[in-house]
């Protein structure tokens, strides 16, 4: 009688097995969970299109971060979305703007909870571009990088734990180092957004930071999503600039990628599961069309296998609860 000499499958017999042979956990302590603010008091507006998803006043706001706090999330990831919107992006440079109120709330509230602040131009400016717009339409590259390390300044003043560029403009990095150290921030460490797609998925976003651009696109400063060895070139720049930690962006449809920076580098690898990647398996499981513990639990196992170190995840504070089995 022939029979297979090696059979995998004796050690998937039993679910005690399995646990004892798996390569990659899920823990809570490797998510960050993004909070979206707006002006106001008591108000609580949901997210079409990502249910269970809200804009949150800054008192709301607090709320949520103490009961995302309580599950062992450890971070969150703070984007503002201020009334008053410019050129210049004036509510994002201003010390008692949305944002500053936002992580200054945080910080009073929930003290051990790490706020990482989102900085870019798109939520503050009424154009929603990420950069500063010259006379045609073109993004202009270095008058956008002095504004966003004033942001980022702006941001670690209030008490913000990091500060996350996700502009991609050129050299933002090193202009943000260069000013945080000056200015007496030199513990503040930067988490990068450093290989940020120009991505379909995004849409979701883009309601609840109301930051859609007002024409045009965003591919002349986010990354061509055919490209791999660019991503490794955009991270090693951001390292040599002073980045703490490096993003890939979105996670899903980019583990290729998330592989190879993980190869790359000796910094954590941080992967942003985007709202798109969220909004996706909330239609289908609304549905009944997926299982959604299941399908969440695999695309982060997934996410993790690919060689991220921590996953920001509209999911966070739910599968802490799973995790915790409660
Ligand atoms: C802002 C920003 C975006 C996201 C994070 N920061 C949107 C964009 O670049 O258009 C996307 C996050 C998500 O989709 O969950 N620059």
């Amino acid at each position: 009688m022939s029979h297979p000499a090696t059979r995998p499958r004796r050690t998937r017999q039993s679910d005690a097995w399995r646990r004892m042979v798996r390569e990659t956990r899920l823990s809570p302590d490797a998510f960050i969970y993004p909070l979206f603010a707006v002006p106001g008091r008591g108000v609580r507006h949901a997210v079409s299109s990502m249910p269970g998803v809200s804009q949150l006043s800054v008192d709301e706001l607090v709320k949520d971060a103490k009961a995302v706090a309580a599950t062992g999330v450890p971070a969150v990831l703070l984007f503002a979305a201020p009334a008053q919107k410019d050129a210049r992006a004036s509510a994002a440079l201003d010390p008692k703007g949305l944002a500053a109120q936002a992580i200054c709330a945080i910080k009073d509230a929930c003290p051990d909870l790490v706020v990482w602040a989102d900085v870019c131009l798109c939520g503050a400016t009424d154009h929603g571009h990420c950069g500063h717009v010259l006379p045609g339409g073109a993004i202009d590259n270095d008058s956008s990088v002095e504004t966003l390390a004033q942001v980022a300044l702006n941001y670690a003043r209030a008490g913000a734990d990091a500060v996350a560029p996700s502009d991609m403009m050129d050299g933002r990095v090193r202009a943000m180092r260069h000013l945080l150290d000056r200015e007496g921030y030199a513990t503040t460490p930067i988490v990068s957004y450093a290989a940020k797609y120009a991505s379909s998925f995004y849409g979701p976003f883009r309601e609840a930071a109301e930051s859609a651009p007002a024409f045009g696109d965003r591919r002349s400063y986010q990354m061509d999503p055919a490209n791999v060895r660019e991503a490794l070139r955009e991270v090693l720049l951001d390292l040599e600039e002073g980045a703490d930690l490096v993003m890939v962006k979105p996670a899903g449809p980019y583990l290729d990628v998330i592989h190879r920076v993980r190869e790359a580098v000796t910094v954590p690898v941080v992967a942003y599961q985007v709202s798109g990647e969220y909004s996706l398996i909330k239609a289908a499981a609304e549905r009944g069309w997926i299982d959604e513990r299941a399908a969440v639990l695999e695309t982060l196992t997934g996410i993790r296998r690919a060689g991220a170190d921590l996953i920001i995840t509209y999911y966070a504070p739910e599968v802490a609860r799973w995790l915790a089995g409660r």
